[in-house]
């Protein structure tokens, strides 16, 4: 990996850096980000281990209740120890925080809540010593109506920025009534996704809150806008994008209705909102989208110095349907799209179940041309791993068991802040308390992510050492923080994160499990998920994790699958486990895991 670090060598990399940009660009290299070989510097997205970051929540450093950049760079030597290769933000820039962040009124500049460009620069610097890369969100499918572009495009029909964005007049519009909606298209935040603006009587198209007024990409001068945002960030050391609800850039140019679902006796299915369940194919996947990300990745691509930086990764936020899917988000040789969309086909299951996780699984590993997959399991959208796969009784040893399908598996890894010492989902229990825009417009049935964005536990003071004790966090610090914070799981050779840590050490380390191939083992067991790492010239690796509250126990047949010897050194096993003495019977506690190499 990319670990040496020399003045001579950063010197170069400043040529190289500057070299690599097209005539013209006026690259200024950021002074610490991450160091590397060539080779390495090329490819450390291909295992990494990147962690996201809710930057609220993480850790406020000036007391006003609000996690900030400067509260992220103190825990810098935190998120090293843990063995994290980058550091995906949500959105950091000015925002009036309808969507926490995801309505972005300026993209070259950081919302004062956060702090300034100069603590950006300090967070990348500080990341960089430590050969961390950062990670901007960009979010392309919308901005907030605060925006510059939006504010002169409502101001009149002929404004020059009117279509950057999506007007539609109102069926059986007159001079007194707007009339109904253009459609039935329907925003994922409830309702319909038409908002009427009286100034210049039309409706414009949000997919998200009505405060998120979606860009018209078929508008050149949009994405000249969005190249020129990304230089922005990229010249100033960022190490990759995640591209936000990247599957929503374009609509049906026809403006007709989505299809209603019907439930048995023909009556339209209600969502949690009460309006009629529609099945999105208008307003979402539509191939357009290709030729963007190609653009994009062009775009970021000209920023790959030879050596310093390295790849700027580029990462999809693609919930698709299927593997078939998720493989044309990686574009072709010719015109590449992301080096990681997401794969979601595995993470967001929501059950334990062994078949269908090591289908998933055998899916990343045949269906994607060979292309590296990102896995994850949760994030700042979805109930906490607690109550999305826990049973409450064995919540922690689930956990290990979800992780090391995470870490131990071929591909890069993506988690999110809390999920190392097991942060459980923590909801809104009262309307009044809830922050999320999901949560006000769905409450009760629809009770938003607040639950899952609640603060850091770092301690088991007031507040949790994520702001002072006496200052209102933005959410409440759940109770649970009393027991399930990093302190006491520092000083706890068991606990949930150590063993994060040994098992992303042990993805950095161990030959076979930087870059073998999975290859499944024991293919009809229902209750134990088998599988092995191999890699030319290194040793193979089994990796056994129970799925069930029963023990266990596991005959890995030397025979089978290539496995080329039946003694096992153990790696990693989950606390009280015992050392196999042959691969044949290997005895898993409850939720138990083992990981051995085999000689
Ligand atoms: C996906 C983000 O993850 C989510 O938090 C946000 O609300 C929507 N995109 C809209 O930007
Ligand atoms: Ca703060």
């Amino acid at each position: 990996m990319h670990r040496t670090k020399s003045i001579t060598i950063c010197a170069i990399a400043l040529i190289l850096g500057a070299m690599a940009l097209p005539a013209g660009g006026q690259y200024t290299p950021a002074k610490h980000a991450p160091q590397a070989t060539t080779a390495a510097a090329r490819d450390w997205w291909k295992n990494a281990v990147i962690y996201e970051i809710y930057p609220r929540s993480f850790q406020d450093s000036n007391g006003d209740g609000i996690g900030d950049l400067n509260g992220i760079t103190q825990r810098m030597d935190y998120l090293k120890e843990l063995g994290v290769d980058a550091i995906w933000l949500t959105p950091v820039y000015p925002s009036p925080q309808a969507d926490f962040g995801y309505d972005i009124s300026d993209y070259k500049n950081i919302d004062p809540q956060y702090g300034t460009l100069a603590d950006f620069d300090r967070l990348v610097a500080e990341a960089g010593k430590r050969h961390i890369r950062i990670v901007m969100d960009m979010v392309m499918n919308h901005t907030s109506d605060q925006h510059k572009w939006f504010i002169e495009s409502r101001s009149s029909r002929t404004n020059p920025y009117r279509d950057w964005y999506m007007w539609r007049d109102g069926k059986g519009e007159t001079a007194t009534s707007k009339g109904a909606p253009p459609n039935n298209w329907q925003s994922e935040f409830g309702h319909s996704a038409w908002q009427w603006d009286e100034k210049t009587r039309q409706y414009y198209y949000h997919k998200f809150y009505l405060q998120q007024a979606d860009l018209n990409w078929n508008n050149p001068k949009v994405h000249q806008a969005f190249k020129d945002i990304i230089g922005f960030w990229l010249q100033r050391g960022v190490g990759g994008l995640r591209f936000d609800a990247i599957t929503t850039l374009f609509e049906d140019p026809s403006d007709t209705d989505e299809n209603v679902l019907l439930d048995k006796s023909g009556n339209p299915i209600l969502d949690a909102f009460g309006e009629p369940t529609v099945d999105g194919l208008k307003t979402e996947f539509l191939p357009g989208v290709h030729a963007v990300m190609q653009e994009m990745r062009a775009t970021m691509d000209t920023f790959n110095a030879a050596s310093f930086p390295g790849t700027r990764v580029v990462i999809g936020e693609t919930y698709v349907a299927n593997i078939a899917a998720l493989a044309e988000e990686y574009g072709s040789a010719q015109r590449p799209e992301f080096h990681l969309p997401m794969d979601t086909q595995l993470g967001m299951l929501d059950t334990l179940n062994v078949a269908q996780f090591r289908a998933r699984l055998l899916d990343a590993e045949t269906g994607l041309n060979g292309n590296t997959p990102l896995f994850v399991f949760d994030n700042h959208d979805r109930p906490r791993l607690d109550m999305r796969y826990g049973d409450g009784v064995h919540n922690s040893d689930i956990q290990r068991v979800i992780s090391t399908v995470l870490f131990a598996s071929r591909g890069a890894a993506l988690f999110y802040y809390g999920d190392e010492i097991g942060m459980k989902t923590t909801p809104p229990t009262r309307k009044e308390d809830v922050k999320d825009p999901v949560g006000v417009t769905g409450w009760p049935k629809e009770k938003g992510r607040d639950g899952e964005r609640t603060p850091m536990q770092w301690n088991a003071s007031a507040n949790a050492g994520f702001t002072p004790a006496g200052v209102k966090p933005w959410l409440p610090v759940p109770p649970t923080s009393a027991t399930v914070n990093v302190q006491a799981e520092e000083a706890d050779p068991n606990s949930l994160l150590a063993w994060y840590k040994a098992l992303i050490h042990l993805k950095k380390t161990n030959p076979a499990f930087a870059d073998g191939t999975d290859i499944m083992l024991d293919p009809e067991n229902t209750k134990v998920l088998s599988w092995m790492r191999q890699r030319d010239g290194a040793p193979q690796v089994v990796v056994a994790v129970n799925f069930t509250a029963d023990p266990q126990t596991v005959n890995l047949s030397a025979r089978e699958a290539g496995l080329k010897a039946a003694h096992l050194k153990t790696l990693l096993k989950s606390p009280g486990g015992a050392d196999p003495a042959s691969t044949e019977a290997i005895e898993l506690a409850p939720f138990g895991v083992y990981i051995g190499e085999v000689q």
